[in-house]
């Protein structure tokens, strides 16, 4: 059976990363996706300067399509994401506005974005990358305008907007132990004491072919301790191209054991890949010489990994 029938029976959401253009102009990549996976997350299409590229104007045409093919599918939409320090619009930070109409921009733009699909989002990665690599609060335009607590309240105007939605921060090279995860680890548990809105971690699991994370269960259950769900949210494996059998064979190896890991702990809700084609993902802009990370090539046709995560369902 497809991805979508086998992860059913496992109570967990298989998502994608979707993008809008392709669902737009490719019929085969739309057929794809809907057979093959739960649950959607629109890869750029919600982001902030997407959605209002001038203060005020807002274009909602592709985070609305991604919605609507999703729910036609029978797809559950997870949104990504509300504050992202590398989608801050620019008009945001071209130093024209002061810090109150800063904090008062994102307390609209949460409202109105989460306000817009309330109801039709299973989930919200609320804030995205919130640490720098030493795990250090990172700096923003709204960190330095809202103070440190620019993250709490962010949840808050979250939940005030779709009080169903799932709220989840969302970080990467936290997977398995280590300093990042650690203070990682201490920004959720302060927050969760505090008694802010948060429902969820999001794991977002952009790996190579080395070794995968340590510790990586261990470091799931500590954060599902907090009562929270976890997530992997934004799954693939790149390889330095030309690829060989043998580099296929690892990185199925490194699909297969990131779900296995997901598995093993009840409260992860979701393994999502970040683009399930090699035809669109964002890789190769990512690191030149790297690529092929998905679970289907640019034919469409399914990789090894397609099938060692579909073994592992
Ligand atoms: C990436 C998209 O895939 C690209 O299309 C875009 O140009 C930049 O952003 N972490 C995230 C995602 O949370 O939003 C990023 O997506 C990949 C890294």
């Amino acid at each position: 059976g497809s991805l979508r029938a086998l992860a059913a029976e496992r109570d967990l959401f298989i998502g994608s990363a979707a993008s809008a253009q392709a669902l737009a102009q490719d019929p085969k990549y739309a057929s794809v996706l809907a057979r093959e996976f739960s649950m959607v997350t629109p890869e750029d299409a919600m982001k902030w300067p997407r959605i209002e590229p001038q203060a005020g104007q807002h274009d909602w045409s592709d985070a609305d399509r991604v919605v609507e093919v999703a729910r036609a599918n029978g797809q559950t939409v997870y949104g990504h994401a509300l504050l992202w320090y590398a989608s801050t619009p620019a008009w945001l930070a071209d130093g024209s506005l002061s810090d109150a109409q800063i904090r008062e921009a994102v307390h609209r733009h949460i409202a109105e974005e989460a306000g817009r699909y309330r109801g039709r989002i299973w989930g919200w990665d609320v804030v995205n990358e919130p640490l720098e690599a030493d795990g250090r609060l990172r700096r923003t335009a709204w960190s330095k305008a809202m103070g440190p607590d620019w993250i709490a309240d962010a949840f808050r105007a979250a939940r005030a907007a779709d009080p169903h939605a799932k709220l989840f921060l969302n970080e990467f090279g936290v997977d398995g132990d280590g300093a990042k995860s650690d203070a990682f680890y201490e920004l959720v548990r302060g927050l969760v004491k505090k008694g802010v809105p948060i429902d969820g971690v999001g794991f977002q699991s952009h790996v190579d072919l080395t070794p995968v994370p340590e510790h990586r269960v261990e470091n799931l259950r500590r954060f599902a301790a907090l009562g929270l769900d976890v997530a992997i949210t934004e799954v693939d494996v790149r390889l330095i191209l030309p690829p060989t059998a043998a580099k296929l064979k690892k990185q199925a190896e490194v699909y297969r054991r990131t779900l296995q890991d997901c598995l093993a702990v009840p409260e992860c809700v979701s393994f999502t890949v970040w683009g399930f084609t090699d035809r669109y993902s964002w890789i190769p802009n990512l690191q030149s010489g790297a690529g092929m990370a998905c679970l289907f090539d640019a034919e469409l046709v399914p990789k090894p990994a397609y099938a060692a995560v579909a073994g592992a369902l």
